[in-house]
C-alpha cells in the first residue's frame, strides 16, 4: 500500500548540501522538490534587472508595490532536474551568481518579500508530496511537516565546497573570500529580525561535515520510513 503523502522540510545554513539531499528524497519518494532559495534568488533578480536592487541600496517602495507581479514556478528540463522560472522565463542558470546570492540574501530580510513566498510556498505545499528546503520552512512556510531536518557543516568545509565548485566552473575564486562571504551569510541569516534561521524544536539535526552523501541520504530515507509507517499506525 502506497503510504500517506506527507511533507519534508529541510533546513540550514548556506551550502550545507541541502538541496543535495532533498533532490535525492524527491527522486526516490516521487515527490516534488522545491528550492524556496530559488525563490528569493528570483526576487533578486528581478529587482536588479528593475535597477531597485544595487550594490549600494534596496527600492523597497518600488518593490514593495511590484511583488506580486513576481511569479516563480518550477519545471524539469530534459534530464528531469528543476530549473527556476522567473514569470515564464527559465532564470536558473542566472540566479547561480554571487550577485545574485548576495541580492537575495538582501531581499529576504524584508517582511514583504517573505510574506509573498511563504504564501507562494505554501500554496505549491497544498497537496503534500513535497520536499522543500530552505531557512524557515519547518518553523514558518510548515510548521506541521511531518518530517523536518536541519543540517549543519563547518563554515571551512561549506567554503572549501563552494570554492572548488566556482574553479570547476572556471571562475575566479579565492578561498578565505569565499569563507568570509559564507560567514557573513550565515551571520545575516541567523540574525535578521524577519523568521531568523533557526531550528524548529521537533527537527532532527544531522552535521554532516564528516558524513557522505549516501550515507546521508540513507539515514533520512529510514527516518521517513519510520515517520510514515508511525503515520499510518496513529
Ligand atoms: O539557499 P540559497 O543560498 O539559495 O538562498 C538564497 C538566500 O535566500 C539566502 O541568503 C537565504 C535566503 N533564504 C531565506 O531567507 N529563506 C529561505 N527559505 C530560503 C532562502
Amino acid at each position: 500500500m502506497q503510504s500517506k503523502r506527507i511533507i519534508i522540510a529541510i533546513d540550514g545554513y548556506s551550502s550545507c548540501g541541502k538541496s543535495t539531499i532533498a533532490r535525492g528524497l524527491a527522486k526516490h519518494l516521487g515527490y516534488i522538490y522545491i528550492d524556496s532559495g530559488a525563490m528569493y534568488r528570483a526576487v533578486a533578480l528581478y529587482a536588479i534587472r528593475q535597477g531597485w536592487l544595487t550594490e549600494k541600496e534596496i527600492d523597497e517602495e518600488a518593490l514593495h508595490r511590484h511583488i506580486s507581479d513576481i511569479h516563480i514556478t518550477f519545471n524539469p528540463n530534459a534530464h528531469g532536474v528543476q530549473e527556476t522560472y522567473l514569470n515564464g522565463e527559465n532564470v536558473e542558470r542566472e540566479i547561480r551568481s554571487l550577485q545574485v546570492a548576495n541580492g537575495a540574501s538582501r531581499v529576504s530580510t524584508l517582511a514583504f518579500v517573505r510574506r509573498e513566498m511563504v504564501h507562494q510556498q505554501q500554496e505549491m505545499g497544498k497537496n503534500k508530496g513535497v520536499v522543500m528546503d530552505g531557512r524557515d520552512i519547518g518553523t514558518v512556510v510548515f510548521p506541521e511537516a511531518e518530517m523536518k531536518l536541519f543540517l549543519t557543516t563547518s563554515p571551512e568545509i561549506r567554503a572549501r565546497r563552494r570554492f572548488e565548485e566556482m574553479i570547476t566552473k572556471g571562475e575566479q575564486a579565492e578561498y578565505e573570500a569565499v569563507l568570509a562571504n559564507v560567514k557573513e551569510r550565515d551571520l545575516r541569516d541567523t540574525t535578521r529580525t524577519e523568521s531568523p534561521l533557526r531550528k524548529a524544536d521537533d527537527a532532527f539535526e544531522l552535521d554532516n561535515t564528516h558524513i557522505g552523501v549516501e550515507e546521508q541520504l540513507q539515514w533520512a530515507l529510514n527516518m521517513f520510513h519510520k515517520i510514515t509507517a508511525q503515520n499510518e499506525q496513529n
